[in-house]
């Protein structure tokens, strides 16, 4: 079902898509993370990738809860868009032979990852408001707000925990 085809009639319907859009790369992501950690280098950024793989089964769960609570059966659609950054992130740390400009190079992956996250949970919630889908917010907003942590977490290594100063060097 693309989202060019007739198949989004009502702003429901939209959400119900944008649910399945994300469902897609939530899967894709906790595929994608394990790679991501056998090629870091630094231990807070492993942790940190470590930490969010298992958040990240856990948003999953929880999309599979809200279309429960839907009525709905958990699918996926196609989202070229995590597709397009994963394969960006993938080309860029193929070219890459030094380990700490690698690491770098992982972070802005994975924040860019994290940003798209952002952006679609926001609109689902704030959709979620507007079509009186209260029951799925709690669990839409606890996802997010990983999400941002994640984000900071990933800003702190980079720049407290010396990934970007020992990149530069
Ligand atoms: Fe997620
Ligand atoms: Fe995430």
């Amino acid at each position: 079902m693309g989202i060019f085809t007739k198949n989004i009639e009502t702003f429901d319907d939209l959400f119900l898509h944008q649910l399945q859009d994300l469902y897609y790369a939530e899967n894709k992501i906790t595929k994608k993370l394990p790679g991501m950690i056998a090629k870091a280098t630094n231990r807070d950024l492993v942790a940190g990738l470590k930490a969010h793989l298992e958040e990240t089964k856990g948003h999953v769960e929880r999309l599979e809860q809200i279309f429960k609570k839907l009525g709905k059966k958990p699918e996926s659609t196609d989202c070229p868009a995590i597709d397009g950054i994963i394969k960006e992130a993938d080309e860029v740390s193929g070219e890459i032979a030094d380990k700490e400009v690698l690491d770098a190079a992982i972070i802005a992956s994975a924040q860019a990852v994290e940003h798209y996250e952002i952006t679609k949970y926001g609109t689902l919630i704030s959709w979620a408001y507007s079509l009186g889908h209260d029951a799925v917010i709690g669990l839409l907003v606890a996802t997010l707000k990983e999400e941002e942590a994640a984000d900071k977490k990933l800003t702190a290594v980079a720049e407290d925990k010396g990934v970007n100063r020992k990149a530069a060097s």
